[in-house]
């Protein structure tokens, strides 16, 4: 019997993006703000997943005392550090989120006892901007929106008694509303000289149109997709994934839907 353990760790740190076989306005174009020569930084928020069976005497997987001190010397690397000058792992490929998810993978691989199974990386730059690794040559980029919006959850196909019983306060005829956040993750290999699997500029100049769309709306009232269905978190995370694929191809992994901070819903596209 597997079970997965996961532990977060955090760490702060300098860093820069700059590709030397570009010409200067080319690193401008693709990398923007990050080229600047001092750097800059963030506090990197590392979540580690490993599997294993529970061992019967401990219950545990691996004891998290332990994992914080293994993942804990690896992290001393990077902790206050620059990682492009201070650390070797940079030398010939950016420090982007997917790059430094991918190291810290080999290291932790690397320093994990045998008995457990590292199985899932993330890492956050910023709350809104994270990369997962689970081994293997790809990764996938992240990223969170938000937008403000009114609804109320009526169905068509329910009576007005039905629909009260069914959607008791959301109901309401007048609506109410959300600060609705979602995450959407693009899968796929991580370019060798930009080191990204997308370009976090490209990945907003595909969502904004639709953030354009929702924000500030009262999407029943407002968004034809929701005039004859309820506008449950279910439709939408569905309605934002369909439109996410049409802007951003098949490399669009998953939509989590955050409509208040206690309820979520998560769409991956298929039947
Ligand atoms: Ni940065």
């Amino acid at each position: 019997m597997e079970v997965l353990t996961t532990r977060r760790f955090e760490f702060s740190a300098a860093h820069r993006y700059w590709n030397p076989s570009w010409s200067p306005e080319r690193n401008l174009e693709v990398f923007g703000k990050c080229t600047n020569e001092h750097g800059h930084g963030h506090n990197y928020v590392l979540e580690v997943t490993v599997a294993g069976e529970v061992d019967p005497d401990t219950g545990m997987v691996i004891n998290l005392v332990d994992l914080k001190a293994i993942v804990g010397r690896v992290l001393e690397g990077f902790d206050h550090k620059h990682l492009n000058e201070d650390t070797p792992h940079f030398r010939d490929r950016q420090p982007t989120t997917e790059n430094i998810v991918s190291v810290l993978w080999e290291l932790i691989f690397g320093a994990l006892p045998a008995v457990v199974r590292l199985a899932h990386l993330r890492l956050y730059e910023t709350p809104d901007v994270f990369a997962d690794y689970g081994g293997g040559p790809g990764a996938a980029f992240g990223r969170g929106y938000r937008f403000a919006a009114a609804h109320r959850l009526h169905s068509p196909a329910l009576s007005p008694e039905e629909n009260v019983a069914t959607f008791g306060k959301c109901n309401n005829p007048a609506g109410h509303g959300h600060d609705y956040r979602f995450e959407v993750t693009v899968a796929g290999p991580v370019d060798a000289e930009t080191g990204m699997v997308v370009n976090l500029a490209d990945l907003d100049a595909a969502v904004a149109p639709l953030l354009e769309e929702l924000d500030h709306t009262h999407l029943d009232r407002q968004q034809a997709h929701f005039a004859e269905r309820p506008s449950t978190g279910e439709n939408i995370v569905v309605y934002l994934w369909e439109r996410l694929a049409a802007a951003t191809g098949e490399r669009l992994g998953w939509v989590r839907l955050w409509e208040t901070p206690n309820n979520v819903f998560d769409y991956g596209g298929g039947a």
